[in-house]
């Protein structure tokens, strides 16, 4: 059996650190991920989290620049299981809603879309406008799964990456990913 594949996209949303949380869990899953970020999520992973686009990079199996219009990834010939953008900034999520395919990243996940495959969205902005609210419907229409990361209080997390696992791994859950281990709410 093929070892199963899953598409990173980081885009420039605040929030890099949901992408390399979830490059490094999928790699602990044995999963083979494919990345392709953004000029601004670069960016925004330096400024977050101070690194750079090789140690982002080194997270995943095969990367892509976000202008290799040509790649295995831009086909739904080429297998792959799901695609996750971690985060998803407006601009992103606006093309993908409009199926523009305007650059690699968005073109995956059109395919991903196309393909019936499980496509899934963090999407981060606040407060929301009517575009990004209809965008989000938009992608919800075609299938696709609007994931804002947004923290459960009642787990009580200390740390902002306590709140990041916890997010990641409810992402690991829905993709179906062996290693997942979401916390489970036992009731009162
Ligand atoms: C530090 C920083 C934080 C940002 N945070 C957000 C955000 O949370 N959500 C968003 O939609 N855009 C955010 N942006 C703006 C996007 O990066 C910008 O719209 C960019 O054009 C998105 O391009 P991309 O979708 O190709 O990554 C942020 C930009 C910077 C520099």
């Amino acid at each position: 059996m093929n070892r199963s594949r899953i598409v990173v996209g980081i885009s420039g949303a605040t929030g890099t650190a949901y992408g390399v949380r979830l490059l490094q869990r999928l790699r602990e899953a044995g999963v083979e991920t494919h990345l392709v970020a953004t000029p601004a999520g670069v960016l925004n992973a330096h400024h977050e989290l101070g690194l750079d686009r090789k140690a982002l990079e080194a997270l995943a199996d095969k990367v892509y620049a976000v202008g290799e219009i040509g790649a295995a990834i831009a086909s739904g010939s080429f297998d792959t299981q799901a695609m996750v953008v971690a985060p998803c900034s407006m601009r992103t999520l606006a093309a993908i809603a409009h199926g523009l395919s305007d650059n690699l990243l968005t073109r995956a996940a059109d395919v991903t879309l196309k393909e019936r495959r499980r496509l899934l969205l963090m999407v981060r902005e606040t407060p929301l406008n009517l575009a990004h609210l209809r965008n989000m419907t938009a992608v919800t229409e075609m299938g696709g799964v609007i994931f804002p990361p947004l923290p459960a209080f009642y787990h009580r997390p200390q740390t902002l990456d306590e709140a990041v696992a916890e997010s990641v791994e409810r992402v690991l859950a829905l993709l179906g990913v062996g290693n997942a281990s979401p916390r489970v709410w036992q009731g009162l």
